[in-house]
């Protein structure tokens, strides 16, 4: 294929006299770079249906061919760069798994010493399906905030009913003031509790109770209180961080008069493997892969030595990670660079930034634009879509790689919708490619990550994973509606453990599993006896 390519590019630029072509010639010691840095790099099937020489069959045809050769002069280096600087081949996971774990330890000695923050939740009892009665769950933790209630009716009837509602956070919302943000909650949960009947049963007398999700970065002080660290995910409400999210929404509640307390504080995660355990004792892990992402999982307390005074009866706890911030090692691009210095938290939350469903779509976005502006990519015509930040997501980047059909029609319809380009196939092939590095990348380094989490359990507690069946619980919208990018994911925890050791692991969704789970939560914590 290479030396097919030399050659076609020596022979273009001898038979040709053309000014074009002279410009061409001009550019051939540049293209022999590029095609010695090709050798190293595979070159990528759309940058080769690019180089697949033709019969030329009018002048016309020439000239455009040249000019489609001298674009890829341009945009060529451009895939192939990012190709390299975002390749996770074995030993860069091998890394990423080596660093998560030790920074863990790092997090697990003091706070602030490592980017994983390694929060202690207070959950130190999982679910054990004997919990009975009505119960609250209210997540925050995208521009959505849901509510939940559910009747649990102990070992042999389970989840006997569950209603819920969905309403999402008006954009001001996420930029305003705290005690705004907290009333509009508060009146949705005060709204869905009034609303409850049926099946749902609270004996008299009673509060209700919540098991309150909230996914973001909070320092746990007790089971039911925790202290804001920072908002993540474009949230930048003014006057939260430093502050204890439930007195803030207890506040919101006696501003409106509702009578709901909440029994239980959890972050996603939490939820998730809570939630996930419930069907199932194998449970040891939970990741969220979604607009953030994030990873818990099950610990010894002895191996926690900046816990000093927790009492655990089962000797274990879920710690929440906050993976989000781990930075070690990574493969990152110009464009990631780029992205991160113009984010609301610069040099913060860089896993996230690489993996999690907010930014994938971003980062397509700002190659295509370098690719757009350098070598038309899409032709002469700039499009002020494609300028705008955020603009192409992470759902329209799974859809454009799902399209198999054979001119990428697909593909094209969202350019056209989404950022307002027209593309021929050649264009479509490539912006597949940039989606392909992408989430190649992103779903490699979350398949990385979570063997780094198995390994640190794996060496505290020789068996604890590795001789038996363990299950890590997956939600978020990302892993859930991304096939590739969970293939991706998949694949690097077989690389990694090897197929022997990687049967053993059952990566497994958990659908919406952090509802139930903060349920079943404020159930075990309970101020009432069940
Ligand atoms: C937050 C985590 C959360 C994750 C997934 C991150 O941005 O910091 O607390 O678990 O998103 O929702």
């Amino acid at each position: 294929m290479l030396s097919n390519m030399v050659l076609t590019i020596n022979t273009f630029s001898c038979c040709s006299t053309s000014p074009l072509s002279q410009i061409y010639f001009a550019s051939f010691f540049f293209t022999h770079q590029l095609v010695q840095t090709m050798s190293m790099t595979a070159t990528p099937p759309a940058v080769r249906s690019y180089l697949t020489p033709g019969r030329p069959t009018s002048k016309f045809m020439t000239r455009a061919r040249m000019a489609v050769r001298s674009n890829l002069l341009s945009f060529a280096p451009i895939l192939i760069n990012l190709q390299r600087d975002c390749a996770t081949p074995l030993p860069v996971l091998r890394h990423v798994a080596d660093a998560m774990a030790a920074d863990m330890r790092a997090g697990l000695a003091v706070d602030g010493r490592s980017d994983l923050k390694m929060i202690l939740s207070y959950v130190d009892d999982l679910p054990t399906g004997n919990e009975k009665g009505l119960f609250y769950a209210l997540d925050l933790g995208g521009t959505n905030f849901r509510v939940l209630r559910v009747q649990l009716g102990g070992k042999e009837e389970r989840v006997v009913a569950t209603e819920f509602d969905q309403v999402s956070i008006p954009q001001e919302l996420m930029f305003g003031t705290s005690e705004a943000l907290f009333d509009f909650i508060a009146s949705g949960l005060a709204k869905f509790a009034q609303k409850e009947g049926g099946k749902f049963h609270l004996p008299h007398g009673r509060t209700r109770e919540i098991g309150f999700t909230f996914s973001f970065p909070v320092k746990q002080t007790s089971i039911d209180s925790g202290i804001l660290i920072k908002w993540t995910k474009g949230f930048a409400v003014s006057g939260t961080a430093g502050k204890d999210v439930v007195s803030c929404l207890n506040e919101a509640m006696q501003r409106l008069g509702t009578d709901m307390r909440v029994s239980a504080l959890v972050n996603d995660t939490v939820g998730t493997l809570a939630g996930a355990r419930y069907w199932d004792d194998d449970v040891m892990v939970a990741v969220i892969l979604g607009t953030g992402t994030n990873a818990c999982y099950v610990e010894r307390v002895d191996s926690i030595p900046k816990l000093q005074e927790q009492k655990s009866v089962s000797g274990r706890t879920i710690v929440n990670t906050e993976w989000g911030g781990f930075s070690n090692g990574l493969p990152l691009s110009e464009f990631d660079r780029q992205m991160d210095a113009d984010s609301i938290n610069p040099g913060e939350q860089i896993f996230e930034k690489t993996i999690s469903g907010m930014y994938l779509g971003e980062i397509v976005r700002r190659v295509l634009v370098k690719m757009a502006e350098v070598a038309d990519l899409f032709g002469e015509h700039a499009s002020a879509k494609l300028s705008t930040p955020f603009i192409l997501g992470t759902p329209h980047i799974s859809a454009m790689q799902q399209d198999s059909s054979k001119n990428l029609e697909a593909v094209g319809s969202i350019l056209y919708d989404v950022v307002g380009v027209d593309s021929n196939v050649n264009a479509r092939k490539i912006v597949w490619e940039v989606c392909d590095t992408i989430a190649k990348r992103g779903g490699r380094l979350a398949g990385a990550g979570i063997v780094g989490i198995l390994e640190k359990m794996e060496e505290d507690s020789k068996g604890v994973i590795y001789g038996k069946r363990t299950v890590v619980a997956m939600d978020g919208g990302l892993y859930e509606h991304y096939p590739h990018y969970r293939k991706y994911l998949q694949d690097a925890v077989t690389e990694l453990l090897g197929s022997q050791l990687s049967k053993n692991i059952v990566i497994e969704h958990s659908k919406d599993g952090s509802g139930i789970g903060a349920a079943l939560l404020a159930a075990t914590n309970s101020k009432y006896e069940h």
